[in-house]
């Protein structure tokens, strides 16, 4: 339907109250298409009311929008079913129902990496701290790929009972080989849970042909509506599940003196009243990525990520975070510069620099990805001196005078600094 040399810009209304600007920092979020925003106008317009039990035609004509959501969403991943598809707030709420709700019996091994945004970390420890669970984190390779000899072995002790893993980092966009990691995690008759938060934004998912249990991941950073998360069951684990949060919703009855009965799933994992204006954008949301198609979309952001890493790899200065074989990456670089990149008196960051002179959006920090930073220092790979670390990550609505604003930009800086020593 569209074209690659489309300007997609015009899709965005972001651009037309922005103009100018160049927004670099899609890992975070993707900007949101007028046909998304149309859909929540129309919740809020047309509907305004509940989904769910009301006896009137609107509300029940809203229900079948939602459920629809849900099947766009479970088509867009591949699950086999509508019903494998529970809406929650984010990719941090789905992990964190998921690892509350997980049948830790004999096994309680959970098995992560160093390089899991915090979302996939901080709730395994949580757990580890309160003696439910015992956390095995492993490291990367140095150039940050997945370690699959290493995970091999680990699994081999045959007592894992959950593995969660990213599926693209939001910190390198390099991807891990689900489909091999899923294998092995089944052959030792574990199960794996993967953060697909920047999965979804850049290729196709299939969660059944990559043999995937759990599966989350955000529609905000999907070109989608801020506020819903997805957490994909795969139909034959709901039974052995906990419930979670209950209450409204989620039940069939309740009684004084006789257990309360849930209503079955994805529905005893919704509880309350949802938020429906968003909920009800997903299926635009979906048909929106479908429409553009992610062949063109990498078709867009690919070759603006290469040409950008070849950019950085001019520089003897620069430190790229993970530069390894780019068939591997998708659309984000983070790279630091060897001096002290405090700028000016007022300690301005490159960021705020390219910002202020460019309108440059990008992210300067650690991503959510500090235990890797961690790491990385203790193992004297990266120098914390060098901070803050700079994540460029692309969007299929950039194109060639983003990347050159920014080529520009980074250039001005790194001349204005030559005479500093590289340290
Ligand atoms: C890989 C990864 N996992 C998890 C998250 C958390 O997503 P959310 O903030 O939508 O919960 C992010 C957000 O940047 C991410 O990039």
């Amino acid at each position: 339907m569209y074209y690659k040399t489309m300007d997609y810009k015009k899709l965005f209304p972001f651009y037309d109250n922005n103009p100018g600007s160049v927004y670099l920092d899609t890992a975070c979020m993707g900007l949101k298409p007028r046909k998304v925003i149309d859909s929540i106008t129309r919740y809020y317009t047309h509907y305004s009311v509940c989904a769910g039990r009301a006896p009137y035609a609107l509300s029940r004509e809203l229900s079948d929008g939602i459920e629809e959501s849900r099947s766009s969403v479970a088509s867009l991943i591949n699950a086999r079913s509508r019903r494998e598809i529970i809406f929650t707030r984010n990719t941090s709420e789905s992990i964190n129902i998921l690892a509350n709700i997980f049948p830790f019996k004999d096994r309680k091994r959970v098995i992560i990496t160093e390089k899991e945004h915090n979302s996939n970390h901080c709730v395994w420890k949580k757990l580890e701290e309160e003696k439910r669970i015992k956390l095995t984190i492993l490291d990367v390779n140095d150039d940050n790929t997945f370690n699959l000899q290493l995970f091999e072995d680990e699994m081999k002790k045959n007592d894992v009972a959950l593995v969660s893993l990213v599926h693209i980092s939001n910190l390198d966009g390099i991807e891990n080989p689900i489909k091999d990691i899923a294998e092995i995690t089944h052959r030792h008759n574990g199960l794996l849970l993967v953060d697909g938060a920047q999965s979804v934004p850049h290729a196709r998912v299939n969660v059944q042909e990559l043999g995937i249990d759990f599966f989350a991941f955000s529609m905000h950073k999907v070109y989608g509506p801020t506020g819903i998360g997805i957490l994909y069951v795969r139909n034959e684990h709901f039974r052995d599940l906990a419930l979670y949060n209950v209450g409204g919703d989620t039940i069939r009855n309740t009684y004084i003196n006789k257990k309360t009965e849930y209503r079955s799933y994805p529905y005893r994992y919704e509880a309350g009243l949802q938020d429906f204006a968003n909920i009800y954008a997903c299926k635009s949301a979906c048909e929106f990525v479908n429409e553009i198609g992610y062949e063109a979309m990498e078709e867009r952001i690919e070759p603006l990520n290469c040409e950008f890493r070849e950019f950085l790899r001019k520089f003897g200065e620069i430190q790229i975070i993970g530069d390894c074989d780019i068939s591997c990456v998708k659309g984000i670089t983070t790279f630091v510069i060897k001096k002290f990149t405090r700028l000016s008196e007022k300690n301005s960051t490159v960021g705020e620099i390219l910002d202020r002179d460019h309108r440059i959006m990008l992210r300067t920090g650690f991503f959510c990805v500090n235990p890797f930073f961690d790491n990385r220092e203790r193992k004297k790979l990266l120098n914390p001196a060098h901070y803050p670390p700079i994540r460029v990550s692309f969007g299929f609505y950039n194109d060639k005078s983003d990347l050159d604003i920014l080529k520009n930009g980074l250039t001005e800086i790194i001349d204005s600094i030559k005479d500093w020593p590289v340290i």
